[in-house]
């Protein structure tokens, strides 16, 4: 496997590629890779001549300094993992090399961008799509892959790729959970066992309302009052909504795909975890 810092050197090497006819995959990531990662880079694998795996702590995405500093760094075990995969190419740049100056273009999706992790975390969305669209430009990907566990990101992403007319095939991919049942994420390094444990019951009670055949606003009230219970974990919101839009609904009847999306601050740090559930 290459590993590559520079845009140039991943450029030439990707227009080598074409030039043979080989189709790319791209798995854009930030590190801290775990076995969610993984499952996209087998896929992508599966699916392409070459795979290209970003790794890069993207700082315009994190409007909180703390979060950014604490998120874990494992480059030399990433590749490690890479390889094991079967990447081609591991594209590992420094923040200079992506931004030798600020970037200042905006990206607005609403309401994709604007609710949940749009609401509570402003610009992160904007940072996201500065970040993918360079990556998108450097690799021109006949494919690219996210896990849906950052369901609202794929959203996003969707609507960037069809606001900017390219041509690349958007894999999603499912979320990998612990046998808990806690989604797994780069954060989790983060928890105790203790909190692990507790975080396992965000998933738990989720699963648990898509048998209650209750209205939408009993089953959102279920979800957050069962978790809210549980001590250690705190919700910070959980929204039911249209699942391409995600726009809110009130009634199953108002949307043809629905997912309730959900944050969570679990322990004392506190660490927010992310997650969703598919109602329909
Ligand atoms: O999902 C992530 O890890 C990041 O948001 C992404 C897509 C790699 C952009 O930095």
């Amino acid at each position: 496997m290459l590993i590559i810092n520079k845009i140039s050197e991943l450029q030439s090497q990707l227009q080598n590629e074409r030039q043979k006819g080989h189709s790319i995959g791209l798995v854009p990531t930030m590190g801290a890779l775990h076995e969610g990662h993984a499952s996209l880079v087998r896929r992508s694998v599966s699916e392409n001549d070459v795979t290209v795996v970003s790794i890069f702590l993207n700082p315009t995405q994190f409007n909180d300094k703390k979060d950014l500093e604490r998120y874990p760094r494992t480059l030399e075990a990433d590749c490690k993992l890479l390889e094991q995969c079967g990447a081609q190419i591991a594209f590992a740049p420094s923040v200079e090399e992506i931004y030798p100056e600020p970037d200042t273009r905006t990206f607005s999706y609403p309401p994709t961008d604007s609710v949940m992790e749009g609401a509570m975390r402003p610009g992160h969305f904007n940072g996201v799509c500065q970040i993918v669209s360079k990556l998108f430009s450097y690799t021109n990907p006949d494919r690219a892959y996210f896990g849906e566990k950052d369901y609202q990101q794929i959203a996003v992403i969707r609507r960037m790729v069809t606001d900017l007319g390219l041509k690349l095939i958007m894999v999603p991919c499912p979320v990998i959970r612990e046998e808990s049942g806690l989604a797994m994420s780069s954060r989790n390094t983060l928890l105790t066992d203790e909190e692990r444990a507790i975080a396992a019951n965000i998933y738990r009670v989720m699963k648990e309302s898509l048998s209650l055949n209750a209205m939408v606003s009993e089953t959102h009230d279920y979800v957050v009052d069962n978790i809210n219970a549980i001590e250690g974990l705190e919700v910070q919101y959980f929204s039911i909504v249209d699942g391409d839009t995600l726009a809110d609904i009130t009634s199953w009847e108002d949307a043809e795909s629905i997912v309730g999306c959900i944050t969570v601050f679990c322990g004392s740090k506190p660490i927010r975890l992310i997650d969703h559930i598919r109602y329909k």
